[in-house]
């Protein structure tokens, strides 16, 4: 039976898909030890998190699991210390995992490297090292403006270790937007590489980094250290600028890693909310490492022989929780491919998980609509009977994509886990594990730890079926530990909305098996191809152009991306309308946020509505 493929099915679907017998009978957490966890976890947190922690390496243990006297302001693993790098890194290379694959890559073009733990080990010392010599140190800003690199999860990793806080801003953004957040961040270093490839072309970043350094935007900034990568002509400053390659080499391939307080900061990785501008939120080394450690086992179901790749950008959470910190502190390895997925064409991404073996795929519901439309001739091609699990994050999944990934590239075999969480959240929260009943379009159940819920506006939980706000009634240690410069938001917005409970912004609904169905965001938060644009910056962007006297984006559905932006325009007076005028707006769009950030279609208005006390009405536009 073909159902459309609109998001509408996520309120109608009734296809279940149970684990199969192989499974079960692999699996290192079958129904009954998730159901025991979640019992275990139900009734005692602490005692919970605190096993999960117990599972790593700590310099020193904690004096309290989880610290609520301040609370929202909840602390995780008080008075400990660690090194999440330590955990990354050292840890396993005083075992097998010495010579364990690390990190596969792969380049556009098809070139290739491979890093075991010890390469990565080293690799990571000499630039620890090179950035001490640069004077950094602990809580330090470091930006990192890295298309997939070996050296971005070097450059990441090198930061923790020594205790800097790296901030990645996404290599598909503006300088303008760059230099936004470098203003904001105050780093010390700027990290970044000559180019990348992406669909054939070389993306030149260090002009874009030029551009966002221009008058110097921030008085911190003493070093911008470049990788080479797609032999482009830089200018180099001299008193400033260095090759990444010329720093490290007589770098030592021994560094301390800085001993960390728990609740000392990773990173720093902004996202769009509900406020207009992009919010900083902070993770920490202790409660995040806990937190992503243990979902990253407890739903991928590692096995030794795994190979893992996450596909989504390091510049995004999901490439800091499952691409980098979390596959490295399970001691797996972890893939990352430089370039587009339609390059050279359609099957890059096979070609791919069948050349390394891949067995477990971690990716987006647009990547999939994307691949779905050139049909499983593609997919036909290659040896796909590697993968054991599929994983999806970001957006609402529409089933029927779901059942094209499960039948064409999991074979009807591999389990596809719709995963749900948020940059806040830093680690995956409701989400499937491979021995679970599935219900394609659902995100399944809460994992152990996890007390989410559906609730109306007073907090009140609404009947199965119904439609609500999706809250979190319990802190979990992966949560974020604070928002940048605007910490008052923790409790104001997010355990203030609804209060004593964490306000996620989106819509869901639970149904009759306490199933959860997640629908959209609940505030102004664009999802487009599962990245959150906030409607506020492209509006502000618009209204920077010298035509536009007033703009209103809004979110429209889309096939492929989910959701894309429309924009509606009042212009200044005595500017007409034109096709050409709505190009150049959607060009200037592009120009200030980045290449990344599209604005589908443009509709000029004589006027925009308005309610009484002259805000634009939103609501009457969608
Ligand atoms: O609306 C939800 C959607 O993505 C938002 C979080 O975006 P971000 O912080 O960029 O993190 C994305 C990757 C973790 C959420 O508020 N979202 C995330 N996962 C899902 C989802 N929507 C539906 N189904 C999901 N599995």
């Amino acid at each position: 039976m073909e159902h459309p493929d609109t998001l509408d099915n996520l309120l109608h679907e009734e296809r279940v898909f149970r684990p199969l017998p192989q499974m079960i009978i692999e699996a290192g957490i079958n129904p009954h030890d998730l159901n025991a966890a979640k019992e275990f976890a139900a009734s005692n947190p602490e005692g919970y998190w605190e096993e999960a922690a117990d599972e790593l390496g700590w310099f020193k243990k904690w004096d309290k699991v989880l610290d609520e006297t301040d609370a929202p302001f909840y602390r995780w693993y008080t008075g400990a210390r660690c090194n999440i790098v330590y955990n990354a890194l050292d840890r396993h290379i005083e075992t097998v995992n010495k010579n364990r694959l690390a990190l596969i890559w792969e380049g556009e073009p098809g070139d290739q490297k491979q890093f075991t733990y010890y390469d990565l080990y080293r690799a990571v010392n000499r630039f620890s090292n090179a950035l001490r010599s640069l004077g950094v140190g602990k809580g330090d800003h470091v930006v990192l403006y890295m298309p997939q690199l070996p050296e971005t999860v070097v450059s990441m990793l090198a930061c923790a270790r020594i205790g800097a806080v790296h901030s990645l801003v996404f290599s598909g953004f503006s300088a303008r937007l760059l230099r936004e957040r470098i203003k904001e961040i105050q780093p010390k270093v700027v990290i970044t590489a000559d180019g990348f490839y992406r669909n054939g072309q070389v993306v030149r970043l260090k002009e874009e980094v030029d551009r966002a350094l221009i008058d110097n935007p921030a008085d911190s900034l003493e070093s911008v250290v470049v990788v080479h990568r797609a032999n482009v002509e830089v200018v180099m400053d001299s008193s400033r600028d260095y090759w990444y390659a010329d720093l490290v080499r007589h770098e030592k391939t021994q560094a301390a890693a800085e001993i960390m307080d728990a609740n000392d900061p990773l990173f720093l990785l902004y996202t769009s909310g509900t406020t207009g501008k992009s919010k900083g939120i902070v993770h920490n080394h202790g409660g995040y490492m806990v937190g992503v450690h243990r979902t990253f086992n407890m739903v991928f179901d590692l096995k030794p022989t795994d190979i893992f790749w996450c596909s989504a950008d390091p510049g995004w959470i999901t490439g800091h929780s499952y691409m980098v910190y979390g596959p490295l502190l399970a001691g797996t390895t972890t893939v990352m491919y430089e370039g587009h997925a339609l390059y050279p064409q359609a099957d890059r991404l096979w070609h791919i998980i069948s050349k390394y073996g891949v067995t477990i795929f971690y990716t987006s519901p647009t990547q999939i609509r994307t691949l779905m439309r050139f049909g499983p001739k593609y997919p036909n091609q290659h040896d796909l009977s590697s993968l054991r699990i599929l994983g999806a994050v970001g957006e609402p999944f529409n089933p029927e994509a779901w059942i094209w990934l499960h039948k064409n590239i999991g074979r009807g075999q591999c389990p596809v886990l719709d995963t749900w969480w948020q940059t806040e959240a830093g680690m995956i929260m409701i989400s499937p594990t491979p021995v679970s009943v599935l219900k394609p379009g659902s995100v399944t159940k809460p994992l152990p730890g996890i007390e989410a819920d559906v609730v109306d506006s007073c907090g009140e939980p609404v009947p199965a079926g119904k439609g609500g706000l999706l809250v979190i009634r319990r802190p979990w240690p992966g949560m974020m530990s604070s928002v940048y410069k605007d910490n008052e938001l923790i409790r104001k917005h997010y355990w203030g909305r609804i209060p004593g409970m964490f306000y996620a912004g989106d819509v869901a609904r639970k149904d009759e098996d306490g199933y959860f169905w997640i629908q959209g965001r609940a505030d102004d938060v664009l999802n487009i191809s599962g990245h959150r644009i906030g409607t506020a910056e492209l509006e502000s962007a618009l209204t920077g152009h010298p035509d536009v006297a007033e703009a209103v984006v809004i979110g429209v559905p889309d096939k492929i991306k989910g959701q894309v932006a429309k924009a509606f325009v009042t212009l200044n007076h005595g500017v007409s309308p034109s096709d050409d005028l709505s190009r150049a707006l959607k060009e200037h769009i592009q120009r200030e946020l980045g290449p990344v950030v599209i604005v589908k279609s443009i509709e000029f208005k004589d006027e925009l509505p308005k309610t009484s006390s002259g805000k634009i009405e939103r609501s009457s536009l969608c």
